[in-house]
């Protein structure tokens, strides 16, 4: 596998930066390590399994052996943490260019950071900001059957191979991952009202009625649109209007995931 995706990326400017480990509890534990012990910009973890993968907050994502792309990468940027909350829905966009590349199906984005084909999950993204650093974790399923998730994500959730009907090179979609992860990182800079523009673009969330979930609250809404951030802009049942941070809330369809 590691062999694979080295050549995939041969002469990548992150090529010589990635580790590769058979089991880990979770890629971005393990990359924030990395990172507070100074590894650089690009430096890329990943794992053919995770003991406890986690996801947004403190759920966890099912990381069976040899099934999904398990990949953690360390950025480093000098700028303010505010314009970092841009990264999630900026990588979101890139994990979706890095799906229809390697694989031709065209995943939509479910705010703020889970692709979705066919109604079901397909990727999530967790970001979590260390001092200096930034770890930006990917999670895509690949080759999962219905069995191979647990239960009661059977319904939820949906791999490459599934949607395919037919098993996927795993090496190439995370090459492929790699590729774009680098792209958006260092493109985002550059035009990041761009970036953004795509992920609107391609976010099923804007235009529908919503549950707000936070804690044991729900709250319903409209979905106006995004601000230049990412943050959701919506209409609450009393008229009253409120702008959605991605820290605390889960945004769900009236009638369920979607
Ligand atoms: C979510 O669904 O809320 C986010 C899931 C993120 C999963 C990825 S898998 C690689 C990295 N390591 C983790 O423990 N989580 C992320």
């Amino acid at each position: 596998m590691f062999r694979a995706i080295q050549s995939c990326l041969s002469g990548h400017p992150w090529v010589d930066r990635i580790t590769l480990l058979e089991s880990v509890d979770s890629t971005n534990t393990y990359a924030k390590k990395l990172a507070s012990q100074g590894a650089p910009h690009g430096a890329v973890v990943l794992a053919d399994r995770q003991t406890g993968g986690r996801g947004r907050l403190g759920r966890s994502f099912s990381s069976p052996a040899g099934l999904g792309v398990y990949c953690s990468v360390i950025l480093r940027y000098d700028m303010m943490p505010e314009r970092l909350m841009m990264l999630t829905p900026v990588m979101a966009e890139a994990a979706r260019r890095a799906v229809v590349s390697a694989t031709g199906l065209q995943p939509a984005i479910k705010w703020i950071n889970d692709l979705v084909l066919d109604g079901r999950k397909l990727c999530g993204i967790l970001t979590e900001l260390g001092a200096g650093f930034v770890v930006v974790g990917i999670g895509i399923n690949c080759n999962q059957q219905t069995e191979d998730f647990p239960p009661e994500l059977q319904e939820v959730a949906i791999s490459l191979s599934q949607s395919l009907g037919k098993a996927v090179d795993r090496a190439a979609v995370t090459a492929e991952l790699i590729r774009q992860v680098q792209l958006a990182a260092d493109g985002f800079l550059d035009a990041p009202s761009r970036w953004m523009a795509d992920y609107a673009r391609h976010c099923l969330t804007i235009g529908k009625d919503v549950q707000l979930i936070r804690g044991d609250t729900i709250r319903y809404a409209h979905v106006d649109g995004m601000d230049e951030n990412g943050a959701l802009l919506v209409t609450l049942t009393d008229g009253t209007k409120e702008t959605v941070f991605t820290g605390e809330v889960s945004v769900r369809g009236l009638y369920g995931y979607l």
